[in-house]
């Protein structure tokens, strides 16, 4: 009877168990890597501002860098909160970060969170390799993989460059960028109620850090359609026409032509 009513208790153990190891182990496998950058202009229209780019800011700036699983087209998303965000482990990288990955929300006082974010958010999902192992380690290393890419300079290189006047075609930005990296990218727009402009430019890497195809169906954070609007109203005055090519594959919320990239002009304190 004794014996009987252990077996129960082990095997009910183990049903609790097994499931809760194997959610551990798949919320953290991920094969490559994503580099998101933000375009400053188009990053105040997200916002609604028509300001917002902090001063000395006149490049293209960090998103974040996102451990991403080409067979679920998933990011594994906050996976260690024993490993939380800790802005004095950052600390002496804070002028590079300033410069390099800042938030552009104006009506946050917070000039941290957007790191904090990335940081919760997908940086402690990179633990499982060594190269981006813990805060300093990953801050540092997001770093300098941007700074081993010049996407202003891609672009120039296809003329295409930021302009108050002239809009650019869609493919052909996308082709610049493949063309000169030879991988693709995925692109993004930001929309406000009428006009579309170049949002982020997702570059892709293996674990080993070499260049990589974005896959095409990579969401961005694999939300739904309505969730999307929730955090960006103005997708809401998109018509039919202008969702061509909304669903993932190479352009995120970009229409089937016409972007503006326009020049970082704008500054506050
Ligand atoms: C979570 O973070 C803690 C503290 O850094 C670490 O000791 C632990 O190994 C991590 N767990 C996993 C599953 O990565
Ligand atoms: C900007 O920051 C404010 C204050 O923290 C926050 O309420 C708001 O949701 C943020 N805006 C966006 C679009 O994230
Ligand atoms: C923009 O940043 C990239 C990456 O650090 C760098 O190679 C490039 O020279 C910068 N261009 C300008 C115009 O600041
Ligand atoms: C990097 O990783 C990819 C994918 O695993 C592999 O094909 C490639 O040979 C590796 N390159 C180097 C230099 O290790």
């Amino acid at each position: 009877m004794a014996r009987n009513l252990i077996t129960v208790f082990l095997s009910l153990h183990m049903c609790f168990q097994l499931p809760t190891l194997k959610a551990l182990v798949q919320e953290e496998e991920w094969d490559y890597l994503v580099l998101a950058q933000f375009w400053p202009s188009s990053s105040c229209v997200y916002f609604k501002e028509s300001d917002c780019v902090p001063p000395q800011v006149h490049n293209w700036t960090i998103h974040g860098l996102w451990p991403s699983d080409r067979a679920t087209s998933k990011q594994p998303e906050n996976c260690n909160k024993s490993m939380n965000f800790n802005y004095d482990e950052i600390k002496p990288l804070r002028p590079d970060l300033d410069l390099y990955w800042p938030y552009f929300n104006k009506s946050s006082k917070d000039r941290t969170s957007l790191w904090a974010h990335e940081w919760d958010k997908h940086g402690t999902c990179a633990y499982s390799l060594p190269t981006l192992r813990g805060e300093f380690v990953y801050f540092t290393q997001v770093l300098k993989l941007y700074h081993q890419q010049d996407l202003i300079g891609a672009l120039a290189k296809a003329n295409i460059v930021p302009s108050d006047s002239k809009q650019y075609n869609i493919n052909d930005i996308f082709n610049a960028v493949n063309s000169i990296y030879g991988t693709s990218p995925v692109i993004s727009c930001v929309t406000d109620t009428k006009e579309h402009y170049l949002a982020e430019i997702w570059l892709c890497f293996e674990k080993n850090l070499t260049r990589a195809d974005c896959e095409e169906s990579a969401q961005y954070h694999v939300a739904s359609d309505q969730h999307r609007a929730e955090r960006r109203p103005y997708l809401k005055f998109r018509s039919e026409k202008e969702q061509v090519v909304t669903k993932g594959k190479k352009f995120v919320d970009c229409p089937s032509d016409l972007v503006w990239y326009k020049p970082i002009t704008t500054i506050y304190l």
